[in-house]
C-alpha cells in the first residue's frame, strides 16, 4: 500500500484568515445574487462583467480577482452553452434557451473567495439544458458532502465522475478545484473532478479552505481551446455546466460552505444522494 506523501498541512488557514475568507467568499456569492435578475435575453455579457465590476469594487469595496489574473481582460468568467469556462466577457448576447456559467471571484482584506452558478435564460429550456445544470449541481453537493476531516480528497472526484457517468455525461479533467486563500489558485493543492485511482491522495484537514466546481459535458469530455487564448469549449459542441463553491473543513463532520448563498438550502445540498450505475 502506498503512503500519503505530502499531506495538505500547511495550506491551514488559522482563524484569522477564514474569518477573512469568509467576508470574502460571501462578497462573491452576493454577486452571483446581485447579478441574477440581469441575466436575461438581449443582455451583453460585457453588460454583465461591467455591473459586477462596478458592485464589487462600488459597493463591496472590493477587488475581481479575475481581472488581469495571468492577464485576464474582465471581473467574471461568462460561459455560454458549450462553452465549458472561462468565457470572456464581450459583444455576446444572451438569448432565451442559453445557459450561462458566471464565475466571480473577490479579493477581500487579502483573502479571496471564488464561486460560480449556472443560469437559464428565459423560462423555457431544453431538457438536455435542465438536465446538465442540474446534474453538475448535484455534481457538486455530492462532492461537497464529502468534504470531512479525515476523508480523501479522492473521493471527491470519485463520487463527481461516478455521478456524472450515471447520468450519461461527462466530467472535464483538463480543470480542477484549488486550494483558495491569499492567492486565487493554491499551488500543489488540486481538486480533481474525476477518479485518480492511482494516487495515493492527500487526506482533508481542518482549517483547508478550497473550491470544487465540477464542469460536466452532455456528450464526451473533451475540450478544445479558442484562439483568444481564454475560452475552453467542448470539443463536440455539446453543452457543459458547472457550478463552484469555495468550503471549509471543520475540526468534525460537514464542511462550511464559505460561498453559501441565500437561494440554496443546506438541508438540500447535505441530503442528496449520488446516481449510481446498476
Ligand atoms: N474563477 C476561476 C476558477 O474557478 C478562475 C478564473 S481565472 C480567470 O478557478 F483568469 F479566467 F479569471
Ligand atoms: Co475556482
Ligand atoms: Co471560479
Amino acid at each position: 500500500m502506498r503512503k500519503h506523501t505530502n499531506t495538505l498541512s500547511h495550506f491551514r488557514k488559522n482563524l484569522t484568515q477564514i474569518e477573512k475568507m469568509r467576508v470574502a467568499s460571501q462578497y462573491a456569492a452576493q454577486v452571483l445574487t446581485m447579478i441574477e435578475p440581469h441575466v436575461k435575453a438581449g443582455i451583453l455579457t460585457e453588460k454583465l462583467d461591467e455591473i459586477c465590476h462596478d458592485y464589487i469594487t462600488q459597493e463591496l469595496k472590493a477587488r475581481p480577482a479575475c481581472l488581469g489574473y495571468q492577464g485576464f481582460p474582465k471581473s467574471i468568467c461568462t460561459s455560454i452553452n458549450h462553452v465549458i469556462c472561462h468565457g470572456v466577457p464581450g459583444k455576446k448576447k444572451l438569448k432565451n434557451g442559453d445557459i450561462i456559467n458566471i464565475d466571480v471571484t473577490v479579493e477581500k482584506d487579502g483573502f479571496i473567495g471564488d464561486t460560480s452558478r449556472m443560469f437559464i435564460v428565459g423560462k423555457k429550456p431544453s431538457a438536455a439544458a435542465k438536465k446538465v445544470c442540474q446534474v453538475a449541481q448535484e455534481c457538486l453537493y455530492l462532492g461537497i458532502q464529502l468534504a470531512k476531516p479525515g476523508n480523501n480528497i479522492n473521493a471527491i472526484g470519485k463520487i463527481i465522475e461516478q455521478h456524472a457517468t450515471a447520468n450519461h455525461c461527462s466530467t472535464v479533467h483538463e480543470f480542477c478545484g484549488h486550494g483558495i486563500g491569499q492567492v486565487m489558485h493554491e499551488n500543489g493543492f488540486q481538486v480533481l473532478h474525476y477518479d485518480q485511482q492511482q494516487s495515493p491522495g492527500q487526506l482533508l484537514e481542518p482549517g483547508l479552505t478550497f473550491t470544487i466546481e465540477p464542469m460536466i459535458n452532455l456528450g464526451s469530455r473533451h475540450i478544445k481551446q479558442l484562439p483568444d487564448g481564454w475560452t475552453v469549449v467542448t470539443k463536440d459542441h455539446t453543452l457543459s455546466a458547472q457550478w463552484e463553491h469555495t468550503i471549509l473543513i471543520k475540526e468534525e463532520g460537514a464542511p462550511e460552505i464559505l460561498t453559501l448563498r441565500a437561494d440554496e438550502n443546506i438541508e438540500d445540498i447535505f441530503s442528496i444522494t449520488a446516481k449510481t450505475l446498476v
